[in-house]
């Protein structure tokens, strides 16, 4: 074995702070395989904090941050039984996202870089989550590129040909709001809280998809490009209506209705998208990745074109500093033109611009 390393990786581009310490290594008779071990996986959510606001407040997520970077990262070395100044390097999310929040991530990771005297890595998010797909004890990611990618989170709902690692190109994405914001402003709208996807699905889960006809825009249009917010309008709107109405269970029903709407448009998009590419492996990943019934549409969708699918574990879908430092992993050891030009916050970095 060869060039051990040993990584801390930082989340903080929204409201989860995230901390994470791996050890890698390259096998020396195969520089494509990784060797992954994670020694510790902390997270500070601050869902209780956001929650009775319907939405993340950028102000309050980074004074949570700040809070909770040292205490978690403490408790990463703890756990991971290692001296700080064991640590090859540290690896910090620096876009997209908001922008008080990446501060707070990136200062910390800059001040704690400079005191162990390490390199510091930027990490884009979204390159952060496509990766997650393959975190794995031994993983050989740069045999799986080519691949067409979905990422579906709370920022962003994005088709992406990913060539190989740190080279993607977007395909489409959604011209409006994200899934994941369209979940969250629906469970709002039915009374319920933040994160509005989880409590969606278990809804979901007692309603009768059919009971209500919700429209699919641009399924037709605008090539592999998505919108939501006319779905997320009519749905108030079937909303605004059974309040008024003795109908029973309708918010198990608008809920199975919206996701059975949801999941059918990527189906339909991704059929086009890999028509199109010709690809023959498909990578889902962001916090809405973790929404069982979207895992299983795509599963059967795949199964019928005989396509590989992979998806992250579902408790790695959402924001963490596993994928930051495994994300750093990657593209320090396999990719050929990296280089590091600038530190700095980028909180509308496409996946498509290098660092
Ligand atoms: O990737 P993520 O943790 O943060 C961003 O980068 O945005 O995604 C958060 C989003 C939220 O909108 C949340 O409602 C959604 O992921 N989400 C889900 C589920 N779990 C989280 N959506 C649908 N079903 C779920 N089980
Ligand atoms: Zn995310």
């Amino acid at each position: 074995m060869a060039r051990e390393d040993l990584i801390l990786g930082i989340e903080t581009s929204c409201d989860d702070t995230g901390i994470s310490i791996i050890k890698t290594s390259i096998a020396r008779d195969n520089p494509e395989e990784v060797n992954l071990d994670i020694l510790s996986n902390k997270l500070a959510s601050q869902t209780k904090l956001h929650d009775k606001y319907g939405g993340v407040v950028p102000e309050l997520a980074s004074r949570e941050h700040l809070r909770s970077l040292l205490p978690l990262t403490k408790q990463a070395l703890f756990e991971s039984n290692l001296d700080p100044s064991r640590l090859s390097k540290i690896a910090v999310t620096t876009g997209p996202g908001l922008k008080g929040s990446l501060l707070t991530g990136l200062n910390f990771a800059a001040g704690l870089a400079a005191a162990l005297r390490k390199p510091l890595i930027p990490i884009n998010h979204l390159e952060g989550h496509v990766l997650s797909a393959f975190i794995e004890s031994k993983s050989h990611p740069k045999r799986n590129f080519p691949f067409l990618t979905l990422l579906i989170s709370g920022g962003h709902t994005q088709i992406i040909l990913a060539k190989k690692i740190g080279k993607y190109e977007l395909l489409g994405e959604t011209v409006d709001d994200s899934i994941g914001e369209t979940f969250d402003k629906v469970s709002q709208e039915l009374g319920y809280g933040y994160p509005g996807g989880p409590i969606i699905e278990e809804l979901a889960k007692k309603g009768d998809p059919t009971k209500y006809l919700f429209p699919k825009p641009l399924l037709k249009k605008q090539g592999l490009n998505l919108s939501f917010s006319g779905l997320k309008t009519a749905v108030i709107r079937e909303i605004i209506k059974c309040k008024t109405s003795n109908e029973r269970h309708w918010k198990n029903n608008i809920a199975a209705s919206l996701q059975t709407t949801v999941s059918s448009l990527l189906a339909s998009k991704i059929r086009d998208a890999i028509t199109l590419t010709g690809t023959d492996s498909l990578v889902v990943s962001g916090g809405v990745a973790a929404n069982n019934f979207i895992r299983e549409t795509l599963s059967n969708l795949c199964e019928g074109m005989h396509i590989n699918l992979r998806l992250p574990p579902k408790h790695l879908c959402a924001d963490n500093g596993l994928m930051i430092a495994w994300a750093a992993c990657l593209k320090s050891l396999l990719q050929e033109d990296y280089y590091i030009e600038e530190l700095k916050v980028r909180p509308r970095w496409s996946i498509t611009t290098k660092a």
